[in-house]
């Protein structure tokens, strides 16, 4: 089979899980799975993954502002002709869940100049072994805003649930919430989409599974890991 006929084939979506009407996913095509297979790759040095998770988590909220509402808006060119285009309705901003949400935040930045961005510590209750809540500042006026969540890795859903439970107890619908991850699992794609059906959840790409320690297959390890640790 030549290069290209192999390139072509990669272009095929996932056919293999239902996804959920709110999921929507990258467009698979050569490139995406290139930057994917560096950052899969375990041999892939810390500076590689940096760089490559960058250029996904840049895509993805590129994808998430797509999801946006619009509103028309005229403006004048220099050539003094109007311009019957578009601008975003709302405000919006970012809120990452520690850690590995924090490496997220920088893809947003360099997309939605001086944008807010919260932050949410969530961690297992060792007693109830549910997620729990330790540590959150959100935007004074997040109720206003239009919320980009963002984690990693989607694999059981527990923590992304409880981060949405928290951005809604501060007043933000559930359909103002768009959730952007690089990886998700199919079991947790589905406990998080039907306990929030209105979020939007942006995925670079659905993986097999999760293994018996809840790390998504084929995956990418330990995600925090692999970004702060040498
Ligand atoms: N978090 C990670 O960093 N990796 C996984 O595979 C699952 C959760």
């Amino acid at each position: 089979m030549s290069p290209s006929a192999t390139a072509t084939n990669r272009t095929e979506p996932n056919k293999q899980y239902d996804v959920p009407p709110s999921v929507f996913t990258l467009r698979r095509n050569a490139q995406l799975e290139a930057l994917y297979t560096i950052i899969r790759d375990k041999d892939t040095s810390r500076g590689d993954f940096i760089f490559y998770s960058d250029r996904i988590i840049r895509l993805l909220v590129e994808e998430g502002l797509n999801h946006l509402p619009v509103v028309p808006r005229v403006v004048e060119t220099p050539t003094g002709a109007k311009y019957e285009g578009v601008g975003f309705e709302g405000k919006i901003c970012g809120v990452s869940i520690l850690r590995a949400g924090e490496a997220m935040e920088q893809g947003l930045r360099e997309v939605c100049r001086s944008v807010r961005i919260g932050k949410i510590l969530i961690q297992r209750d060792e007693e109830t072994t549910r997620p729990k809540l330790f540590y959150s500042k959100l935007p004074q006026d997040i109720a206003q805003r239009y919320v980009l969540l963002l984690d990693p890795m989607l694999a059981t859903g527990g923590s992304a649930m409880k981060a949405v439970e928290v951005i809604m107890e501060h007043g933000v619908p559930e359909d103002r919430i768009i959730f952007i991850n690089l990886v998700s699992a199919p079991e947790g794609l589905k406990t998080f989409t039907s306990r929030y059906p209105l979020v939007k959840v942006i995925t670079g790409w659905i993986d097999d599974g999760l293994n018996e320690r809840a790390y998504i297959v084929p995956g990418l390890g330990d995600f925090g890991e692999r970004r702060y640790c040498a």
